[in-house]
Formats: structure tokens, sequence, C-alpha cells
């Protein structure tokens, strides 16, 4: 995919102080979160003359200036921030202010230090860290060269450490995604640092070429090393495959393993966030993204699995079967698993075995064993996701905003099928963030403010997490649209809030059935029963006067062979004088009816229609079908219309009473060049069409 080598821009979204920081070229910027084009901060950070004049002699060329690529709250007044600095990464203290109204954004250029193993020296280079309680891991490459790669801890007290150098086993040509902290149990001893990356594979027979396998690593937070060996090095690094497929007939899985991004969605409990990591495929032959969800109950389970072993060079990896040594490598020195109070204490063997089987055998599977939300054969891959977990009606739903590499964002909502252990996806909007198509590289989302921020290489955007109103005017239309952030309130589709009791409040995410929600006469069911009161199969309550009520028993085009039913409407094969008049296409959602449009059809003269056909064919305007089946290219192109082409309102047309298609984009979907102004998902496209009613506002400073 083209999103490949996209960058992450550094974004640091801070409530409290109310700001958006952001990394750019030889730049740190302090946005207001509220409105990203207004109140802006900046500092001008560039690299020394010296080092750029250095890096030019390497011919380095646009790569020397000072990237901004690491941005972290360090304390209460201060963000740590490094940057390339033209092949010399950077690292500064930069002065925030405590609160939202502080116009504090300083950083001291004497007062710098050395950035190596914190940001990379390439800009174009993966790097991802954390920072927890004044020390910071990353996983980055230590080198100009870009070939030794590290996760590595620095800037506390304790020295600095990492992993083994140069050995493919622990890590091989990896690009680091995401690190997180995750504690274990109450005891902080056992908090453990996990590392998100994509590597060549080892374990990949020799002779296969080159595989790329998603990890997730982890490391313990109280290892300083071990005593003789690995003096500095991790002692409890270890990592799994993380496998995200759909199951394919022979055991023939379709894999994604080219790991993008990871969100980690918190949950009351602070151990057992849930992963929500997208992926794109590395074939050439198939090109699909996908989101696929983890539980740290199954991450947890694989490092206490069995470990992976080899032999010897000529030999496959298998699963360990000796003796696993005491304390179990991976285990961090606590109160919690045994008596050793320092990765230093831990015997010899434990050391050894450590350091020859950082590799666990089984891998991490998805949750469900399949990914949450795919798409396959559109010309665009994921990049970044960002996850809200909002409160509805009839329960929480996870609403997945999704980025992709050509300037999009698709908003996801995850509903239950029949119970809450099968989730299906539901794609609630596609939004042109960027006019010109950029990828996305970061995403940032305020449940606070209700706000999602979008960065790409030369731009930021920010967006409504909801835009209930462009659902349309009805009850119905609100309903049918199943977005959980939304529900009818009596006069129109606004945003929902919990734990108001007002009446008149409708929303039902996991069935979106207006036959019961938006019925006539009815006060309403309360939000929180929303089967209470039903009455079912009455007229929609929604549809204002103005707009007769749907007549349920409309009389079908009858088809035979001149009258042909297609996914997206009726074709007349031979137009007869009989067939003018005027033609309804409805759109049937969960029993529930609704015009898209009206068509009035006029019969012109067969001579004048003749007239205007191509030389050659004149069966194209009139006459029966002859051998030749003429319209089978017209079918073609009205089944598949190329980009741009008009809405498609009308493909349930004449389609009563079955299921509505699964969710998924049109092809040619995200048209390159489409307006700034957020689309609506054609999926809920209504006979008015999308209406924006506040485009992504955006700052492009750099
Ligand atoms: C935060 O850290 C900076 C840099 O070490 C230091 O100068 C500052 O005093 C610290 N602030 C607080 C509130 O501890």
């Amino acid at each position: 995919g083209r999103a490949a080598g996209s960058p992450r821009a550094a974004l640091l979204l801070d409530e409290e102080r109310g700001r958006l920081f952001a990394g750019a070229q030889n730049h740190l910027l302090s946005l207001a979160l509220d409105d990203i084009s207004q109140r802006d901060r900046k500092i001008y950070w560039p690299a020394p003359v010296e080092w750029r004049e250095e890096c030019n002699w390497a011919g380095k060329d646009i790569t020397c200036m000072n990237f901004v690529k690491i941005l972290h709250p360090y304390n209460r007044t201060h963000l740590y921030a490094c940057g390339t600095g033209a092949f010399h990464p950077v690292c500064a203290f930069v002065e925030a202010g405590q609160h939202a109204e502080e116009p504090i954004f300083k950083l001291d250029p004497r007062r710098t230090e050395d950035g190596k193993g914190k940001s990379p020296y390439d800009p174009r280079h993966a790097a991802a860290s954390v920072l927890v309680g004044e020390e910071l891991y990353s996983g980055v490459a230590t080198d100009l060269m870009g070939r030794d790669f590290t996760i590595f801890r620095s800037l506390g007290r304790r020295p600095s450490i990492r992993t083994e150098q140069h050995d493919s086993r622990w890590l091989n040509e990896p690009k680091f995604v995401a690190v997180f902290w995750v504690p274990e149990s109450e005891d902080p001893d056992d908090d453990k640092i996990y590392f998100f990356f994509r590597e060549t594979a080892v374990e990949r027979q020799q002779g296969l070429g080159k595989t790329s396998f998603a990890r997730i690593g982890q490391i313990c937070r109280n290892d300083v090393g071990g005593q003789r060996s690995l003096v500095n090095k991790w002692t409890t690094f270890l990592k799994a495959r993380l496998v995200c497929a759909v199951p394919g007939p022979d055991g023939a899985d379709t894999h994604f393993d080219e790991l993008r991004d990871v969100f980690l969605l918190q949950t009351r409990d602070k151990r057992n966030p849930l992963v929500y990591a997208v992926f794109s495929t590395s074939s050439s032959v198939f090109q699909g993204s996908a989101v696929c969800v983890y539980t740290m109950a199954d991450i947890r389970r694989a490092f206490l699995g069995p470990f992976a072993h080899k032999e010897g060079p000529n030999y496959q990896w298998v699963s360990y079967q000796g003796r696993v040594p005491y304390p179990r490598p991976g285990m961090c020195p606590s109160k919690t698993f045994g008596t050793f109070g320092s990765t230093k204490d831990f015997p010899d063997e434990v050391i050894q075995f450590a350091r020859h089987h950082p590799l666990m055998y089984n891998p991490v599977l998805p949750h469900g064993q399949r990914p949450l939300f795919l798409q396959a054969a559109v010309p665009y891959t994921f990049t970044r996701i960002a996850v809200d977990r909002v409160t509805a009606a009839d329960g929480h739903y996870d609403v997945l905003f999704i980025g992709t590499d050509v300037g999009t964002v698709l908003k996801v909502v995850s509903v239950p099928k029949e119970s809450w252990h099968r989730m299906e996806p539901l794609l609630l909007e596609e939004l042109q963030v960027f006019q010109d198509a950029s990828p996305i590289t970061s995403l940032q989302l305020s449940s606070k403010r209700q706000q999602l921020y979008a960065g790409s290489a030369t731009a930021l955007a920010q967006l409504p997490l909801h835009r209930c109103g462009a659902y349309g005017k009805a009850c119905a239309e609100c309903c049918l649209a199943r977005d959980p952030y939304c529900a009818w309130d009596g006069t129109a589709c606004t945003r929902y809030v919990p734990n108001t009791k007002r009446r008149f409040r409708r929303q039902d995410v996991r069935n979106g059935d207006p036959n019961v929600l938006c019925s006539e006469g009815e006060p309403g069911p309360e939000v929180g029963s929303p089967r209470a009161g039903a009455t079912g199969g009455t007229a929609p309550c929604g549809v204002p006067p103005s707009r007769p009520p749907v007549p349920r028993g409309v009389p079908q085009v009858p088809t035979d062979e001149r009258v042909v039913r297609t996914e997206r409407g009726v074709l007349l094969r031979s137009v007869q004088r009989a067939d003018a008049g005027l033609y309804l296409c409805h759109a049937t959602e969960h029993g529930f009816t609704q015009p898209l449009l009206r068509l009035s059809l006029e019969v012109i003269g067969a001579r004048q229609a003749a007239g205007k056909a191509p030389a050659g064919d004149p069966q194209l305007a009139a006459g029966p079908p002859g051998r030749k089946v003429w319209y089978r290219d017209f079918l073609q192109l009205v089944e598949r219309p190329p980009l741009g082409a008009a809405d498609r309102g009308c493909q349930r047309l004449w389609s009563r009473g079955r299921p509505p298609p699964p969710p998924r984009a049109p092809a040619g979907a995200p048209g390159r060049g489409q307006g700034a102004e957020p689309r609506k998902a054609r999926r809920r496209r209504t006979h008015e069409g999308p209406r924006a009613e506040r485009g992504p506002r955006s700052a492009s400073p750099w």
C-alpha cells in the first residue's frame, strides 16, 4: 500500500491544558483543542547550522531538518520532545504551562540533550515510544544507517537498558508502531510495557522469501538487566505473533500481516484495556485492510504458553518441550510470583533461557477469531485508528474512526449480531478529510470535546465525532442511521446524552427498527426500554405531514423478458408507450420503506429515438432485443458505475424483505479530488443527499 512509508505525525492531545501539540518540520505547535485554527503558538526549533552542513555533506538533502517525531507529557509543567536534528537526534524539555489559558510555550535550545535511541535519524523511519514515570521506552533504530534496532529505556535515573544487539531472534528489521504501559496487578512491580511492531519473520522457512509478521513484545517495567550476562539488556523481553486473518476453506486463511496502527481502548479495569489494531495485507495479489481486536487475557495467555525453540541453524522452529527454569522468563520480579527482588537476582539459567527464547510459539488470535471489520478490493488502505466507547440507550458501543491513505476517515460502529459475543461492523460515515487525498498519518480523539483530530504530512483537521443532523429530518432516518451518538428527540436527530430523563428520545442502535420506535400517535417509548410501547406495523411517525407516508403495498414493476431487475434498479430493455408514467424508487431497510426518487418517464417516438442511436446499431434504441445481447455492457455500467457516478440510492429498489447488504463502501468511494466537506456514507444517503453541518476545520502551518 501507499501508506507503507507514511511517517507518523507527532500529535499529543492534552485534555487538561486544552491543547493539541504537534511536531512538525523545524517546529513545535500548540493549538486550541476547541478550535485548532485559533490561538496557535509556535516554537521554531531548527537543527544547528553545523549539523545541517554535516548532513548536507553526507548528501541527505531534504531530510537535513529537525523533524519533531516524539512528543510526550512529562510533568505538570513540561513536555518532552525529540526530533531528527538533521540526522543528529536531539531532545528537549518544553515548558507548556499548567492550565488551559496559560500562554507559556517555550523551549530552551541551549538545554537540549542527545536523542539517540529516542528519535530516529531519518524522518522516514518508524519509531514509537511511551513516557512512563519520567522514563522513556522507545522502539527505534539507534544508528545513522537505520540498522541497529532497539527497544530502549532512557531518561530516568536508572542506567539505560536495551535489547540484545544484532540478534535476529530478538528483533529482525522491526518497524515500531506503538508502545503502551499496562498494569498487570495491584502491585506496580508487575507493570509491563507492550511494544507493537512488524518485522521480518524469523520463523518463516528459508527460501520462501521475506515475510512480515505483526508482533507484540513485552518487557517488565522493573527490569534492570542481568548481573553476569545480559548486563543492561532486557531479561524479561518476550514477543509473540499477532494474527489478524480471515479463515478460509481448507485452512487457506487470508492473513493481514502489515500492522499499521494500534489503539488502546481503556475500560473500567485499567489492567484490561482492549487492543484495536489495523492491518493491511502484504500480498500483491490480494489487497485489503482489516481491524482486529485483542484482549489482554489472550495476550497474556500467549506469553504464558510454550516458547518457540530452534535447535540449530538447519532446524525448524518448534514448541519448546523441555524444562522451563524458574522464575519463568517474562515474569517480573515481584512479590506476586516469587521472592526475587530484582532481575539481577535471577539465576543464570533463567537469563540464558531468556536470551535464547524471546519468541513465543503460540500467536495471539483476535477476539472472535476473525477481523471485526475489513475491506477488500477498495482503492485505499487503512492507516490509523481511534476508538470511542459510546453510551447509548441500549448499551455501550465502540465507535471506530479509521484513517486511510487517501485522506478519508471511516466511521464504523460495532454492534452485536445475535448476542454481545458476536459483533458485526456497520459503516456509518465516510468523510473526505483532506482534499488532496494525502494519507492520514495521525488520529487523536477527544471524548470530552467530542472531536476528532486528523493529521497528514502537511495538514491537520478537526472534525466532530457526530453530525446527527446530517442523517435527515425524520425519526425513521435518525433511527435507521443506528449511530449511537444520535437519537430522535421528537423534532430532530440530535446528540444522545445518557441519563437525561427526556421523553421522546428514540434510539435503537442494535436493531435500527423505525417501525417500533417511530410509531405515530404513540408518546414514544422511553429511551432505555426501546421495546416498550411497540405497536409494530404502523406508519412511521417520523415522516412529516408534508411528505405523505409511503404506501406499503405499492405495486412493483412486473419483470419479464423485457424488464430486468438489477441490483441498482430496473432496466427496460425495450421501451413501449405503455411504460410511460411515474416511477418511485424505494429503499427498504429493517421493514421500513421510504421513497428515494421519483422518476417521470416519457416515451418519445421510436423513429426520433432511433435517430440518436449510434450508427450501425439501431437496436440500441428501439425494437425487441436481438440475438446479440447488446445490453450486457450497459448492465455492467449500471452495476459498476465509474468513479463519481450519481447517487445509488435506488439500489435496494424492489427488494422488499431482503436483508440489507453488508456494509461496504461502494467501489471507488473515496473519490480523489472530492470536496473537503465530510460526506455521508452512501449507504445512508437519502433523497436529500449529503449535507455537512460543518466542514472540518484545518490548519496548515507547515
Ligand atoms: C518538570 O521537569 C522540568 C525538566 O526537568 C523541570 O525543570 C521542572 O521543574 C519540572 N516541573 C515540575 C512541576 O516538577
